[in-house]
C-alpha cells in the first residue's frame, strides 16, 4: 500500500484512483443516467479516472449455478458481456451502482449482474473495495429500503465497504434535475468517495 503524508487531489490522481459507475436503468437518459453522469463529471473534475457502463448495452446472461466458479480458477466460465465488466470491477477502487427502484428492488439487468457476482464470493477479488448507490424512485419514503438492504448484505458478503446511497424522488425523465438538492447530494457523494481513498492511502 502506498503511503503519503499529505494527500491532495494530485496525489489521488498519481495513485490512479479508479471509479466504475454501472447504470442499471433501461430508460436512456432518465434519472439514473442524470445522477451517474453528474457524479462522473464531478469525479473527472478531480482528475479521477471514471468509467461509466450502461448495463443495458452489455449482454449479461443469468448465473446458471454451474458451480464452476468454485473450482480451480475461481472465475465465471460464461463468455458474455460480463467479461468486460468483471475486469473493470476488479481494477477499480470504487464501484457505484445506479438503478431505478423497480418493485422495491433493483432493475432486472442490475439483478442479473448481481447474480453473476458469485465468483467473487469465493475468489474475494472485490474484497476491500468501496461501493455506493444511486437510487431514483417515484416515492421517497421507504421505497428504497429493500434495495439498499440487499446491496448492503451483498457488499458485506463480498467484503466491500458500503459508503453511501443517494436516493432521490423522481418519476418523469429528468425529475432529479429539478430537485434543488441534486447537485449538493452528488457533490457530497463525490467527496465521500474521495475521502474513502484518502483513508486508504493514510493507512
Ligand atoms: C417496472 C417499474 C417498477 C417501478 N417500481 C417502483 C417502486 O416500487 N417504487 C417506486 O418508488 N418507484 C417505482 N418505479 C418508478 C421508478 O423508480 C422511477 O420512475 C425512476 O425515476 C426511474 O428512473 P430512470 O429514469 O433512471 O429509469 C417503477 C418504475 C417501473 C418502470
Amino acid at each position: 500500500m502506498k503511503k503519503y503524508k499529505y494527500i491532495n487531489k494530485r496525489t489521488l490522481h498519481q495513485y490512479n484512483m479508479q471509479v466504475a459507475i454501472f447504470i442499471g436503468s433501461p430508460r436512456k437518459n432518465g434519472n439514473t443516467f442524470a445522477m451517474a453522469n453528474l457524479l462522473a463529471e464531478q469525479l473527472k473534475d478531480e482528475e479521477i479516472d471514471v468509467d461509466v457502463f450502461d448495463l443495458y448495452d452489455h449482454d449479461i446472461e443469468p448465473c446458471i449455478d454451474c458451480r464452476e466458479c468454485n473450482k480451480e480458477q475461481l472465475i465465471c466460465m460464461q463468455s458474455d458481456g460480463m467479461k468486460k465488466l468483471y475486469a473493470k470491477m476488479e481494477e477499480s477502487d470504487v464501484l457505484v451502482f445506479g438503478t431505478p427502484v423497480y418493485w422495491f428492488g433493483a432493475s432486472g439487468r442490475t439483478k442479473l449482474m448481481i447474480d453473476r457476482f458469485k465468483p467473487y464470493f469465493v475468489n474475494k477479488k472485490l474484497y476491500g473495495k468501496k461501493a455506493a448507490l444511486l437510487l431514483p424512485s417515484a416515492v421517497q419514503i421507504d421505497e428504497r429500503d429493500l434495495t439498499i438492504e440487499q446491496f448492503r448484505r451483498l457488499f458485506k458478503a463480498l467484503g466491500i465497504e458500503y459508503l453511501d446511497a443517494i436516493s432521490m424522488e423522481a418519476y418523469e425523465k429528468g425529475d432529479v434535475l429539478k430537485n434543488e438538492n441534486f447537485h449538493n447530494l452528488i457533490i457530497d457523494l463525490k467527496d465521500r468517495i474521495l475521502q474513502s481513498q484518502h483513508n486508504v492511502l493514510e493507512k
